[in-house]
């Protein structure tokens, strides 16, 4: 029997120990005992990391739709699958069940089909958090086409190019979204995007906030009628296991954003596992993840791991801070919501709201608190524990990336004691290793280092989408044989993880990762600027923040520096989108650069952090001059 539902400290470590004694024969107990398969494989695992090159349940054959939906027909038919909770609480939340979600997905699937799409087609999904997101989702897997969904905060540039990376036949969109009190035309950012996407031919258009929307004559269609006359039975593809089942972007440290490709074996059997355990959820648990089916977060633990495992998901369309800064403990009163997993940025947020909001709402029925997307600091580790976890329920400290598809540092709640900021102990199945930077493994406890992961686990994503190279180099080149995170991470004495933050120029604003070459990118196109550079600073709210240094092109010319900061961030909003807009902007004569003329974001790193005690030696630089210039005009 394979320890599906690990329940005590005990027997996490025995767990522990046959995952990495024998990973083949444990990945195989667990996919084989919980999950249904048209065939099953043939080989559990191959790999090489240098090549680089993953395979898990090869020959294997399944539709993962088959096993979030119709393998719970028999039994949870009539439970609901999702709570759909609109902005508004004036509009009612709605229940899905299993079986309504099953007809739901199978009538979208039809028209997909219908719509000239087909395995292995690309679908892009720009939708809000509404119920036609999680089933636009489904209806792709269902019949074997890969889902790129993009995150509909993103711009019409960001949108666009994500769109041509993977060639979509097909954008899914709706005629509008609610943001709080304000609504955001989505409809319309598709049309600007579209004007540089030749490879898309239909647009799929959700009714949502019934706004007036241009269609396009042959092109645009609403998506409702179409459902309509679709027929509610849809069987399933057969996949292979190693079948591509989404492509999810990501920012890098440089260049545009990657495409990571997860496939659809070892994805489900890795995020449902890790879902059962990582929560303790147990049937009939009503459980919520605050995140955005935008995000890889919501890919995993609003949509895959919970339906695969019968679970109840709520799906949140609105914010935390409307109508009031208690609309999160307000839905878990309402809903009695038993797992409730946010991020820091989320936590420190409402806990600067006080403490009245929480404690208007009952918050008894929590068991379970979690929390992903960055370092937790001290404060709103302590603020969560006390005030919404009133120290009785755990929180997990899930580590994880949109590349590991699932959770792989965390503690098991009430089975690994917890302890503040730490994400404590890797998940069965996960080898991490501390890297100095010579290349040398550390060994033993009280260490630092850069955080590798030393053999595959089921979800680890395959490549890049049209760039293995790429994948190759941004996560297998750094160390000999082992897979490089991108964060730096210490090992207590006991053996406990905690994550330091990223070691490269990923900058992580409010949950969100950010690549600065994209922003920088943006604020060049500015006709004034020269060039540019962006660094994070330490932010109460966001964790981080953004600081850009700005060299104008004419520094003799008179100009107003407040106007040229707003045209900077709205040249950011418009190529990536409001997320990645600046806190502070600097102008500068100059940049300071080594010899080889690279910008040294060590120093403008440090000066943005206030931190100027150490800067290092800055005499080899090619203008030490300007450390000085800079550090007296510093924001
Ligand atoms: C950071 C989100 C500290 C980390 C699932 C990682 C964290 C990046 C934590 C991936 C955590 C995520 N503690 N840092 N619990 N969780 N991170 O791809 O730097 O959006 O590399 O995936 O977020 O962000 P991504």
């Amino acid at each position: 029997m394979s320890n599906y539902h690990i329940k005590h400290l005990e027997e996490y470590f025995q767990v522990y120990r046959k995952s990495v004694r024998n990973p083949e024969s444990f990945w195989e107990e667990v996919a084989e005992e919980h999950f249904v398969w048209r065939k099953r494989w043939d080989k559990v695992l191959s790999w090489d990391f240098n090549k680089p090159e993953i395979r898990w349940f090869e020959g294997a054959k399944l539709n993962i739709t088959e096993n979030c939906l119709d393998r719970h027909l028999p039994t949870k038919g009539d439970k609901t699958a999702i709570i759909f909770e609109p902005n508004d609480p004036k509009e009612e939340a709605q229940h899905i069940t299993y079986k309504q979600l099953y007809e739901r997905v199978c009538r979208m699937a039809n028209v997909l089909t219908e719509q000239g799409i087909s395995k292995g087609d690309r679908v892009c999904i720009y939708l809000p958090m509404i119920p036609e997101l999680a089933v636009s989702v489904l209806a792709c897997a269902r019949i074997g086409a890969i889902h790129s969904v993009v995150f509909a905060g993103f711009s019409a540039n960001a949108l666009a190019t994500r769109i041509n990376d993977s060639e979509c036949k097909m954008v899914i969109t709706s005629d509008g979204s609610y943001r709080g009190a304000k609504t955001i035309d989505l409809k319309g950012i598709v049309d600007e995007a579209l004007k540089s996407c030749p490879c898309v031919e239909t647009v799929l258009v959700a009714k949502r906030i019934n706004s007036e929307v241009k269609m396009q004559e042959g092109r645009d269609k609403w998506l409702q009628p179409l459902l309509d006359h679709a027929y509610q039975d849809c069987s399933a593809e057969v996949m292979d296991s190693e079948d591509p089942l989404f492509i999810l972007y990501t920012s890098g440290s440089t260049g545009q954003p990657k495409g990571m490709v997860h496939t659809i074996g070892g994805y489900m059997v890795y995020t449902a596992y890790t879902f059962k355990n990582v929560f303790q959820y147990r049937d009939g648990d009503i459980y919520w993840c605050t995140a955005d089916v935008g995000w890889i977060t919501g890919h995993s633990y609003i949509v895959y791991g919970p339906l695969a495992n019968g679970a109840t998901t709520l799906m949140f369309e609105g914010i935390p801070t409307f109508p009031d800064s208690g609309r999160f403990w307000q839905v878990v009163e309402k809903h009695k919501v038993n797992q409730f997993y946010t991020a820091p940025t989320a936590i420190r947020a409402l806990a600067k709201e006080g403490v009245e909001h929480v404690e208007a709402c009952d918050l008894s029925s929590i068991k379970v608190l979690g929390t992903v997307g960055e370092p937790i600091n001290e404060e709103a580790w302590h603020w969560y524990n006390e005030t919404v976890g009133s120290k009785k329920s755990p929180i997990v400290d899930t580590w994880w990336q949109t590349e590991t598809g699932g959770v792989m540092i965390t503690p098991l709640p009430f089975v690994t004691p917890t302890k503040p900021t730490y994400a404590t102990l890797p998940f069965p199945g996960i080898q991490p290793a501390l890297m100095d930077e010579q290349g040398h493994e550390i060994s033993g406890n009280q260490v630092e280092g850069r955080l590798c992961i030393k053999y595959p686990w089921p979800s680890i994503a395959r490549t890049i989408w049209g760039n293995h190279q790429r994948y190759k180099d941004t996560y297998f080149s750094a160390f000999e044989n082992m897979y490089f995170t991108g964060d730096g991470a210490l090992r207590d004495e006991v053996g406990y993880y905690r994550i330091t933050g990223r070691v490269d120029d990923v900058i992580i604003v409010s949950g969100h990762n950010l690549g600065t070459a994209p922003i920088e990118d943006a604020i060049n196109e500015h006709p004034a600027v020269a060039e540019s550079a962006i660094v994070g600073f330490p932010h109460d709210i966001k964790g981080n923040a953004l600081y850009g240094y700005v060299t104008l092109k004419d520094v003799g010319e008179s100009r107003d520096h407040n106007n040229l900061r707003k045209e900077i961030n709205q040249l950011i909003s418009d190529r990536i989108g409001p997320i990645a807009k600046l806190d502070k902007i600097q102008f500068t004569s100059g940049l300071p650069k080594t010899r080889s003329g690279k910008i040294m974001r060590r120093i403008l790193r440090k000066i943005a952090s206030k931190d100027t005690s150490n800067l290092g030696d800055t005499s080899t630089l090619l203008n030490p001059e300007v450390v000085q210039e800079i550090m007296d005009n510093a924001l």
